[in-house]
């Protein structure tokens, strides 16, 4: 079982700092679970690479007094900044009060947060707990659509203002260390928001361990075979249509790594494009996100204008996630169109390090790298972040 013990955060200045310490906090079931990426995790490390391959080229004497990313809208909301929080699923294994510490956190510094639907705090706490959070709902769509309706109503209901669907998810991909130890929710926690409900008991009944920790029984992890049973495999982009029929939430694609498919999301009447790769847990070998972003800004913008019969700015926004872990990794993404940018094992760390402060620091350190670089590279305002502050490392060979 994890504490909700607080370690002393004076000494943890980067996210790697952060990420070093909570792997020695962590239950082996739990940093398994959030570390691993699919297969040979090629993808996991190259959308930490890829950020690296990318050069910033500064400019200067443009006075960068009062370096501020104030006013900054997604999907019309007012947000604090372009950082924003990626929906990671069951929380409470990295700290006794799991989301609703990191919607807290998210709450006090004015940042968004995507809530997995597989969260261990149901929707409806985190809502009356923490009003004042900017709150999206990630959805999988689950093979019963009745069900999948009632979580989308609740959060509806409960004043979340977006829909993100999870379109990379079919299957889980194949994490090996939760095979190795079969790995499953500890019996103490829940899916809360499927309580009294069938898809809460199916990662029990399926995982053969008798809902213990690490449990016996050969075969995969408790969590994949639980995917399995659950996840609609036969989604298309009719159920998108299903979904923008029963709710009148902003849609969000969540998964998208192709230009083709980002037009076509853009046929479909999506609200926003969500480019991630699932931190390189799905599909291995895949590209990292930061090398996909500028094919499928330049998809989104051409679908846009055609849609409207004419040339014209992005009415589709583009977020990415996968590998952020420094200001400077932030700042490329949004140089290269990107409107918001999402962390996931980040806050994860900050959680396991020390709950709503560990979450809260890690947001104060990511966002003052952000300020920090922008000023370095000659930038006031986000509106100053411009594409041509990026070169890819290869463009410097022909020397
Ligand atoms: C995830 N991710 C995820 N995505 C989603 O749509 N629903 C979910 O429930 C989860 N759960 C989840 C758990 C854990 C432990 C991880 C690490 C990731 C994917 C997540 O939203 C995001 O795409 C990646 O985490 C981004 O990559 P980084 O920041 O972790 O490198
Ligand atoms: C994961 C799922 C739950 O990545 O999204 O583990």
């Amino acid at each position: 079982m994890v504490s909700s013990k607080q370690c002393d955060f004076s000494p943890l200045v980067c996210l790697s700092d952060f990420e070093r310490e909570a792997r020695n906090i962590l239950p082996r079931n739990a940093l398994n679970y959030y570390k691993s990426g699919a297969d040979e995790e090629h993808t996991l490390a190259d959308n930490v690479a890829a950020f690296r391959r990318l050069r910033l080229i500064p400019r200067v004497l443009r006075d960068v007094e009062g370096v501020s990313l104030q006013g900054h809208a997604i999907l019309g909301q007012i947000v604090s900044s372009p950082i924003c929080v990626a929906p990671t699923a069951m929380q409470k294994m990295a700290h006794g009060q799991g989301e609703l510490a990191t919607a807290r956190a998210c709450a006090k510094k004015g940042t968004l947060m995507a809530l997995s639907t597989l969260t261990t705090v149901a929707l409806e706490t985190i809502a009356e707990e923490v009003p004042t959070l900017h709150r999206w709902l990630q959805l999988y769509i689950y093979k019963d659509l009745e069900a999948t309706l009632d979580v989308v109503r609740r959060a509806e209901k409960n004043g979340f203002s977006v829909v993100a669907v999870t379109v990379d998810t079919p299957f889980l991909g194949k994490r090996r260390e939760d095979e190795r130890h079969k790995f499953t929710l500890p019996s103490h926690l829940a899916l809360a928001n499927f309580a009294d409900q069938k898809n809460d008991r199916e990662m029990y009944k399926v995982e053969g361990g008798g809902g213990k920790e690490g449990g016996g029984g050969g075969g995969r992890s408790g969590l994949s075979k639980y995917v399995d049973v659950i996840q609609n495999h036969s989604l298309t982009w009719k159920h998108i249509a299903w979904l923008r029929s029963h709710t009148s939430m902003k849609i969000v694609l969540k998964g998208i790594h192709s230009g083709e498919d980002a037009r076509l999301a853009v046929e479909a009447g999506v609200d926003a494009i969500w480019v991630s790769n699932h931190g390189g847990r799905q599909l291995d070998t895949v590209p990292a996100t930061i090398e996909m972003l500028p094919d499928i800004v330049r998809a989104v913008r051409s679908a846009v204008a055609k849609k409207k019969g004419g040339a014209g700015s992005s009415g589709v926004e583009v977020f990415v996630d996968g590998g952020v872990r420094t200001g400077t990794d932030v700042l490329k993404a949004l140089a290269l169109g990107a409107n918001a940018v999402f962390i996931g094992r980040p806050v994860l760390w900050g959680l396991a390090c020390g709950g709503e402060e560990g979450v809260s620091r890690v947001l104060e350190i990511l966002n003052e790298e952000l300020r920090l670089s922008m000023a370095l590279s000659g930038c006031r305002t986000l509106s100053d972040v411009t594409k041509d502050l990026v070169r890819h490392q290869s463009s410097f060979s022909n020397l």
